[in-house]
């Protein structure tokens, strides 16, 4: 052990990984990876609370752990993981689940929207979606979760989850904070720059993937949504699409607003939108080569999951055993 603190996130394997998911999370990811004690997690079982197919679960899981070590995020450094592999996730859950109050699941605002778009397969799962989340991150006594604006919610349900518990049995879980980073935390639709870029969104003209040919990346960079201006400057409210485009931009070549409103100053949209373009095809191209690499070889790939399970369910087991002590469980 060391004194550092500890972060937990995850992301669903559910789609392809999108530039809102590597600037918004992944980037970061990688940052914190040299402050923190880090678990990284490929969250499968959150996965399938809405319908989905077996074998590209299978493919995107896998594919998603090729893109984590590929984006820079090192198994030996970070406890890197399948969710379904740890199966504390699932026992913790269950107990949390009889400390989470139906009326504030309701509330949660992704459990609305899923349901709203899933109108004939409204599951319990769905719903007690935050409840694994909250196993998620309690398991490993995480200080901090860094997550997008929109999971901020299921956090903080985390906390009133984890608060409960305590305030029954003592200190046993650690209060999580939510992490909003402040670059890239909202990366929005190209097509609908009032959306979040999704990777299950079903327009994918508005997403921009890894593995997508450079050539795909700048059609998509070129068609993206703008306005009827024609000034290049960052006005959220009035210019969704343009102030998108200079967020990106801006993760991306790690300049500020400012310093790319002047460098733009005079030029057209299409300028722009190509070079904002190229610079993240100039940005993923060595990280597409090596997943790719990575997905080849399937003994590393293996070996990495293994391990990672191993460290995590270490953690994991701990935690749920003073849990299911403090419930009055007779140990095995
Ligand atoms: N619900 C998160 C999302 O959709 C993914 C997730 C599952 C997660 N478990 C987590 C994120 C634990 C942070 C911590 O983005």
């Amino acid at each position: 052990m060391n004194n550092k603190k500890t972060i937990f996130s995850g992301i669903q394997p559910s789609g392809a990984l999108t530039l809102g998911s590597y600037l918004g999370a992944i980037k970061n990811w990688v940052e914190m990876s040299k402050n923190y004690n880090c678990y990284y997690c490929i969250v499968d079982m959150h996965a399938i609370t809405v319908r989905h197919t077996p074998a590209e679960l299978r493919r995107r899981t896998l594919e998603q752990l090729a893109q984590y070590i590929a984006c820079g995020l090192d198994p030996e450094k970070n406890t890197i993981f399948i969710q379904s592999h740890v199966s504390a996730h699932a026992e913790l859950c269950w107990v949390l689940s009889c400390y989470a109050m139906f009326g504030e699941l309701s509330r949660m605002t992704q459990f609305k929207d899923k349901s709203a778009k899933n109108v004939d397969n409204i599951n319990a799962g769905l719903f007690t979606y935050p409840v694994l989340m909250a196993a998620d991150i309690l398991l490993y006594n995480a200080d901090l979760v860094p997550v997008g604006s929109d999971q901020k919610q299921h956090v903080e349900l985390a906390r009133d989850i984890a608060n409960r518990f305590n305030g029954v049995y003592g200190d046993v879980f650690t209060m999580p904070e939510p992490y909003i980073p402040k670059v890239g935390a909202r990366i929005m639709s190209l097509s609908n720059p009032e959306k979040k870029m999704s990777k299950s969104d079903e327009d994918t003209g508005g997403c921009v993937y890894l593995m997508q040919s450079p050539e795909e990346i700048m059609r998509n960079f070129k068609r993206a949504v703008t306005d009827s201006e024609t000034s290049i400057r960052y006005d959220a409210e009035n210019k969704p699409g343009i102030s998108n485009l200079i967020q990106i931009y801006s993760a991306v070549s790690g300049k500020t607003f400012k310093e790319i409103e002047e460098e733009f100053a005079g030029r057209g949209y299409g300028d722009f939108k190509a070079a904002v373009g190229e610079a993240v095809v100039e940005m993923w191209c060595p990280i597409r080569e090596e997943a790719q690499r990575i997905m080849k070889d399937k003994a590393y790939l293996e070996a990495v999951y293994r391990q990672g399970a191993q460290r995590a369910e270490y953690v994991a087991g701990k935690t749920l055993r003073k849990v299911y002590k403090k419930l009055g469980f007779v140990a095995r």
